[in-house]
């Protein structure tokens, strides 16, 4: 990113490398060819229309999104296929998913973890004579959603959806988010092939049970970037590669050239202690990184002419709402200095900016709408 162009930003603002964001959507999309699974990125982290067809461009079988109004921004957006990756009990959502994909022609995916979610997608699916496919989630051990690998309502559930007159079993999808809380590429590793073992042996039950189950998608970033063992596996929903944050850096799965988003902040006030700049947690989002991840402050802060030099860095301890501590330690940095900072988290600074700031490598500058954003119902 050029630093005579990030000065010349009025700040705070959320900026995108676009050159890093087409390498990271095209070198996921090898990733996906190599393994031989289909690629359903999950637009939970950009939330953009432009980034979404990126991905589609570049051969994604279709989006992956968790709330049914976040999808029905990207089926309006006329996706091919959308998997709506979180339990659906509301039938009136469904019913708005179901009239937005007939409108289009969308290749809707839905998942349910209960029978109440089960009876509110059949309910739906048969208001609108749609032959819906809904995959069951099993919980790989992130405790969070889905079916416990040996739960007996498992197969009840799964005959229950493959026998209904208007849902058809997609399959099983899983979503090893533990994977953030690993230490290291070795331990996601290990998740990994844990959360592609467990699949396949539900897979062997319901199948020797006599059920078709055509897909087994798993899926985070951490996980696919670490997994070596695809066997049997045929989608993966990865979303933040996108853009990247501190917890694959931590991880060890990317490098500091590998992201694409940062926050950029101007120094507002300064004292001894702290450089206080103009982003708090309205723009950093308090998230200390995803499930366990743990990271210390907020983010880290370069100068602009630092590059991707982590050494000159100076952590956000603290935030406020609209202000952003930066630890000022011997730096000389002072009153109108501009910082770039590299978020804990992308996804929620993503959510909470109206649009990113692309930066295409000659300098010229776009802004994108985050168009799906705050889509909480
Ligand atoms: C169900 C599901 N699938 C896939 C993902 C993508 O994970 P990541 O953002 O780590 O790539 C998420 C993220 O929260 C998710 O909840």
């Amino acid at each position: 990113m050029n630093p005579a162009v990030l000065r010349s930003l009025e700040t705070p603002q959320v900026v995108v490398d676009h050159a890093r964001l087409a390498a990271n959507i095209a070198r996921m999309a090898d990733l996906a060819r190599a393994a031989g699974v289909a690629l359903r990125p999950h637009v939970k982290t950009h939330k953009c229309r432009e980034i979404a067809r990126m991905q589609l461009a570049a051969g994604a079988a279709g989006l992956t999104a968790s709330k049914p109004d976040e999808a029905l921004v990207f089926i309006a957006d006329r996706a091919p296929s959308v998997t709506v990756a979180y339990p659906v009990v509301d039938p009136r959502k469904a019913d708005r998913l179901l009239a937005a994909a007939r409108d289009t022609g969308c290749d809707l995916r839905m998942l349910a973890d209960s029978a109440q979610g089960v009876e509110a997608l059949e309910a739906a699916a048969a208001r609108h004579a749609f032959d819906l496919p809904v995959y069951l989630k099993i919980d790989v051990g992130l405790h969070r959603c889905g079916l416990a690998p040996d739960h007996p309502d498992l197969l009840p559930l799964a005959r229950r959806i493959a026998g209904s007159g208007s849902l058809r079993l997609a399959g099983l999808l899983s979503h090893a988010g533990h994977a953030y809380g690993a230490k290291d590429a070795a331990q996601v590793r290990e998740v990994a092939r844990e959360e592609n073992r467990l699949l396949n042996q539900v897979a062997g039950r319901l199948r020797a049970a006599g059920l078709d189950v055509p897909e087994l998608s798993v899926g985070s970033t951490p996980t696919v970037l670490a997994c070596d063992q695809w066997d049997g596996i045929t989608e993966m929903r990865p979303g933040n590669y996108v853009f990247m944050d501190r917890t694959p850096l931590r991880l060890g799965l990317a490098r500091v050239a590998d992201v694409s988003l940062w926050v950029l902040a101007t120094v507002v006030s300064a004292n001894a202690d702290w450089l206080i700049v103009d982003a708090g947690s309205k723009v950093l989002s308090s998230d200390g990184g995803a499930h366990g991840s743990d990271l210390a402050g907020h983010g880290l802060a370069l100068p602009l002419d630092a590059g991707d030099d982590l050494s000159q860095a100076l952590p956000v301890l603290r935030l406020s709402e609209e202000h952003g501590f930066v630890q000022r330690g011997d730096s000389n940095l002072g009153v109108g200095d501009v910082l770039k900072i590299l978020p804990n988290h992308s996804c929620p600074v993503a959510n909470l900016a109206e649009a990113l700031t692309i930066l295409y490598p000659g300098g010229d500058v776009e802004l994108w709408a985050v168009a799906a954003r705050g889509k909480t119902a």
